[in-house]
């Protein structure tokens, strides 16, 4: 039950292909969370679409809102704020959440906040898990956000206090799974149906090259992606299995996230790691980091790796005064937080 001075937030967010609304009270207990995928409307062209992505946010949000609401037991005066993502991400996807949430928020006289979709990411280590203790990450905090449009590793001094240390320098982690999840015809989007594919695979696949790009904390995934393509042409006559070949780029993927980040928060004095965005959902990644790091290592629940509310709402509470936005907000989908 909460008390009478819970600070709940409603987060919404739209900034790809998942429509998405969540209520956490005091930034970490999740009183609600829906999510409507899109998936399956972007399966057939093996890729997001984004008018297409739009158009299906601006019919399920409203939906989805209320079912929030309702789930959590809420009603609008019990909100302290509406929070929406605000950018980085589609255009036209974010222009729903984004118009939807100040309609809202002025129709019922609640603050509204503008919250940084990746710096989010991140928000969703502090939100309690059922069945686990909950504590909260110690700071400095090394930030390793992996998702279908970016790899960002950064070091979080503070709410709000931020320095980048590297990001990819060609594709995402998550592109590059969804990538050779089309290359080995595995369907979109790639990451998941390449993690359930390695697990059929022999124990030890052929190795995939490795991108270091020492003295940086950069990444590159391109070239991996090109050897995957490689390894499906030159052997065309005597075919390796696609469970080898999902088995042998996962691998190489885990590998330098892991090593990187790792190397990093030993680096940079880091007193925990925090994994977070939809490859986050990644039982290799996970387990890699858990053996290699010096500090512990936080990783949110699957469903809250991937696109959701909740992690909105989190950062939002946190983030209050600075993320207090005006009726004028508009999308910003190239918008940066550090
Ligand atoms: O954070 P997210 O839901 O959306 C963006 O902000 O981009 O991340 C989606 C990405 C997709 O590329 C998807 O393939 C990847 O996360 N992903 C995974 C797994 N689950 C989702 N990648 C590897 N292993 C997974 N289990
Ligand atoms: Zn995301």
């Amino acid at each position: 039950m909460s008390g009478a001075n819970a600070k709940n937030i409603l987060g919404i967010e739209t900034s790809c292909d998942e429509t998405a609304a969540a209520v956490v009270e005091d930034g970490r207990h999740l009183r609600s969370n829906i999510v409507a995928s899109q998936f399956h409307l972007h399966a057939q062209h093996g890729g997001v679409v984004p008018e297409v992505a739009a158009r299906h946010h601006l019919e399920v949000i409203l939906p989805v809102v209320d079912a929030a609401l309702d789930e959590a037991g809420c009603g609008w005066s019990d909100l302290a704020g509406v929070a929406v993502t605000a950018g980085p991400g589609l255009a036209g996807a974010l222009l729903v959440g984004v118009n939807t949430a100040k309609a809202l928020a002025w129709a019922h006289g609640v603050p509204l906040l503008a919250v940084n979709h990746l710096e989010a990411h991140l928000y969703a280590n502090w939100i309690e898990v059922p069945g686990r203790d909950y504590c909260e990450p110690e700071l400095p905090a090394l930030g390793l956000i992996v998702s279908g449009g970016h790899t960002d590793l950064v070091l979080m001094h503070g709410h709000g206090v931020y320095r980048r240390l590297g990001r990819t320098r060609d594709d995402a982690a998550g592109e590059a799974f969804d990538k050779v999840g089309r290359l080995l015809g595995l369907g979109f989007p790639g990451g998941p149906a390449v993690e359930r594919a390695a697990r059929d695979a022999a124990a030890t696949p052929p190795r995939l090259p490795r991108a270091w790009l020492r003295g940086s904390d950069d990444f590159s995934f391109s070239g991996l992606k090109t050897a995957v393509l490689h390894a499906i042409r030159d052997e065309a006559s005597s075919p390796l299995a696609v469970p080898e070949l999902a088995a042998s780029f996962q691998a190489s993927v885990v590998d330098v996230l892991s090593r990187k980040a790792v190397d990093a928060a030993a680096r940079e004095g880091a007193r925990s790691l925090l994994l977070s965005g939809g490859v986050a959902a990644n039982g290799a990644l996970r387990a890699a980091l858990e053996e290699r790091s010096p500090v512990p290592v936080f990783a949110p629940p699957p469903v809250l790796c991937t696109d959701n509310g909740a992690m909105i709402a989190a950062c939002a509470y946190y983030r209050f005064d600075a993320l207090r936005a005006g009726w004028d907000l508009d999308p910003q989908p190239a918008m940066q937080f550090c």
